[in-house]
């Protein structure tokens, strides 16, 4: 209904309590025809999309400004951040999560995302409680993976937003090990016991399947409606002791304290307006800088990019599909505008007399005839996802995948740039000189993208997915995507070999790995240490997180121009811990004048070098040899340092 939102929760005046309303989505206020208002609010860069930055600060900034939207839109939860993983590279919404394919840099966005929206008076919802990881039956299919993957790999996302203060957390469709998310109370005491999330739980739309099995595992409110908590029902499990007003009492105090941690109560907090128009040149500008930050960069044969505009001549032409910038869903922003790649690119060629001449490409031949008139050509290739269904295949189709071919064949200088929800393949790399990947960029597209190549950004973006050779090149089965039988079940026996864990168990190449992206720069490292803080000892210290080594790299910038690293911090652990060859520990985002050098400090924690022990329920430091690597990507290590933990 136009004016409201996704979730109103009537405010109780006799009570002062306010009313809770709850708004859609990861990627900025939703709007609809329904809801009306569309083109009111910011079509933000998606979640994977700022993921690919792998920038803290920026997503801070970026949920900074969506909580300022929702805020001026008079909501005061936002249904976001998304923190599920890439376990399965065709599916549907991750193109709306957080983490890609790692959990670090899961946790380290989910943070700043949480702080974005809180600190800003907006209730943040860490979502879907847990292992959504496909849309294919997302309403019945069961999960079934074990403790200990579940906490090295599917938690901590969810453990690093309980940290930084998340008030509320969302229940899944799904079921896990059989039990559905809402109910589990398996995984909710796991979120409450072990991660620390003292907030409340809310059930997705329509997720909650029962009364009392869900109150005593600890789901404390159901959406959109209540029809197994409402009064009735309430008062009649009373009356037969099912439920005590103990358990009621506990649910309501963890709700009204959560509100009252983000300011819900305070009395001149000021009321908003669901239709008002709530952009601004700032945030059109943030978008913009998102959309260069996360843009990456995947290879520039010859250093064709940064453009030279001496050598683009008359004319450049921009060939394809300008339309696509987001995935669709509960997560869809209607944008205000869309700045197409012809647009950016013209803006800036403004003072040139290069002409940018744009062609569909949905007829190849006059495409071709185009791209045969100008020096270079820039082809934008896309393809999307949506809630509630998985992608078919990793495909931009033979339609577009001919396009690019039949343009390489004869512009020399062809540069593609791919919109994608996630990992797509690209069997045409060599053909082509330079390729880009822009995510789902949002109503920003063709300007970020015109800021890379033209060189105003030096670009820093870096894979949060690995880009595979070709369809489900990790050989799921169908046991475990999409699951079998009558009641789905879906088997996660990969267990920690998920993304590019599975490349390199398996020793197979991907076309572009996880980590990976090119500046117009160059870094060299160098000087790796590690230094011990204190020894690792007893198992109770263990998640602790306190400091036991620092591990320090020098990194330099040994080009012509100034730019951004990503520093990556990967550990192999001793080969009886059986863990993936190597992970993701850390990062730092560094930028460097050119020339200029600084040093990188990682602090290395008891729980880092340790494993899960599903039995004895606790993490264990693992004793042995430890392998620590930095370098650009998980597949560009240039330094290896041993420790041991004895
Ligand atoms: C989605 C949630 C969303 C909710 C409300 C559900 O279908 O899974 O992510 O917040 O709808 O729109």
């Amino acid at each position: 209904m136009q004016g409201t939102y996704t979730g109103n929760i009537p405010a109780n005046d006799r009570l002062g309590i306010p009313a809770l309303k709850m708004q859609d989505g990861p990627q900025g206020f939703r709007t609809s025809a329904e809801t009306g208002g569309d083109g009111t609010s910011t079509a933000w860069p998606s979640a994977l999309t700022i993921a690919a930055s792998w920038d803290a600060d920026l997503v801070y900034r970026w949920a900074t400004a969506m909580a300022e939207e929702f805020g001026d839109k008079g909501a005061n939860m936002a249904l976001a951040p998304g923190l599920g993983m890439a376990r399965v590279p065709t599916a549907g919404r991750n193109f709306e999560y957080l983490s890609g394919e790692d959990p670090i840099l899961g946790a380290v966005m989910a943070k700043s995302s949480v702080k974005g929206f809180q600190d800003h008076g907006i209730i943040a919802n860490a979502k879907h409680w847990v292992n959504n990881e496909i849309e294919e039956h997302r309403m019945s299919v069961s999960a079934n993976v074990n403790e200990r993957v579940r906490f090295e790999l599917y938690y901590p996302p969810f453990e690093a937003a309980a940290e930084a203060g998340v008030v509320s957390v969302m229940c899944a469709y799904n079921r896990i090990n059989d039990v559905y998310a809402c109910q589990n109370n398996d995984t909710l005491t796991h979120l409450r016991e072990y991660l620390g999330f003292d907030g409340w739980v809310v059930s997705d739309w329509t997720a909650t399947k029962s009364s009392v099995q869900s109150i005593k595992a600890g789901l404390d409110q159901e959406m959109p409606v209540g029809v197994f908590y409402n009064p009735r029902k309430l008062e009649a499990l009373l009356a037969s002791r099912d439920i005590s007003e103990d358990d009621i009492d506990r649910s309501v105090r963890r709700v009204l304290s959560a509100m009252d941690k983000v300011g819900l109560f305070d009395k001149n907090r000021k009321e908003g307006d669901p239709m008002a128009n709530v952009t601004s040149a700032a945030h059109n500008a943030l978008a913009r800088e998102i959309v260069a930050k996360s843009t990456v960069l995947l290879q520039n044969t010859d250093n064709i990019l940064p453009f030279d505009a001496a050598v683009l001549g008359d004319c450049i032409a921009v060939i394809g599909d300008e339309q696509t910038i987001s995935g669709g869903g509960s997560g869809y922003v209607s944008p205000p505008y869309i700045i197409t790649a012809q647009t950016g690119i013209r803006a800036a060629l403004a003072n040139s007399k290069t002409q940018v001449i744009y062609n569909s490409g949905k007829d190849i031949s006059s495409a071709v005839a185009l791209a045969q008139q100008c020096v270079t050509a820039v082809v934008v290739v896309t393809t999307t996802s949506s809630e509630g269904g998985d992608r078919s295949d990793l495909s931009l189709g033979d339609a577009q995948n001919n396009l690019v071919s039949a343009i390489a064949a004869v512009n020399a200088r062809t540069v593609v740039d791919v919109v994608t929800p996630g990992a797509v393949l690209m069997p045409w790399c060599s053909e082509v000189k330079a390729v880009l990947v822009s995510w789902m960029p949002g109503q920003e597209a063709g300007n970020g993208l015109a800021d890379v190549l033209f060189g105003a950004v030096n670009p820093s973006g870096r894979l949060p997915v690995t880009m595979p050779n070709k369809d489900n090149e990790v050989g799921f089965s169908a046991e475990q995507y999409p699951g079998v039988g009558r009641v789905p079940e879906a088997y996660y026996s990969e267990e920690l070999l998920i993304g590019y864990r599975w490349y390199d168990a398996n020793q197979i190449a991907p076309r572009f790995p996880f980590g990976h992206g090119l500046s117009y720069t160059s870094f060299a490292y160098s000087a790796l240490s590690i230094r011990a803080v204190s020894p690792f000892s007893s198992k109770e210290e263990n998640a602790s997180g306190r400091t036991k080594s620092v591990v320090s790299v020098t990194v330099q910038n040994t080009g012509a121009r100034d730019g951004d690293e990503i520093v990556q911090l990967y550990l192999q652990f001793p080969a009886q811990a059986g863990e993936p060859p190597k992970q993701l520990r850390a990062f730092q985002k560094v930028s460097l004048k050119s020339q200029a050098s600084t040093t990188v400090e990682f602090a290395l924690t008891a729980k880092q070098c340790s494993i899960w022990d599903s039995e004895a329920h606790r993490w264990d430091v693992v004793q042995g040899t430890f392998t620590a690597f930095v370098g650009a990507s998980s597949r560009d290590l240039r330094l290896q340092q041993d420790f041991v933990i004895a």
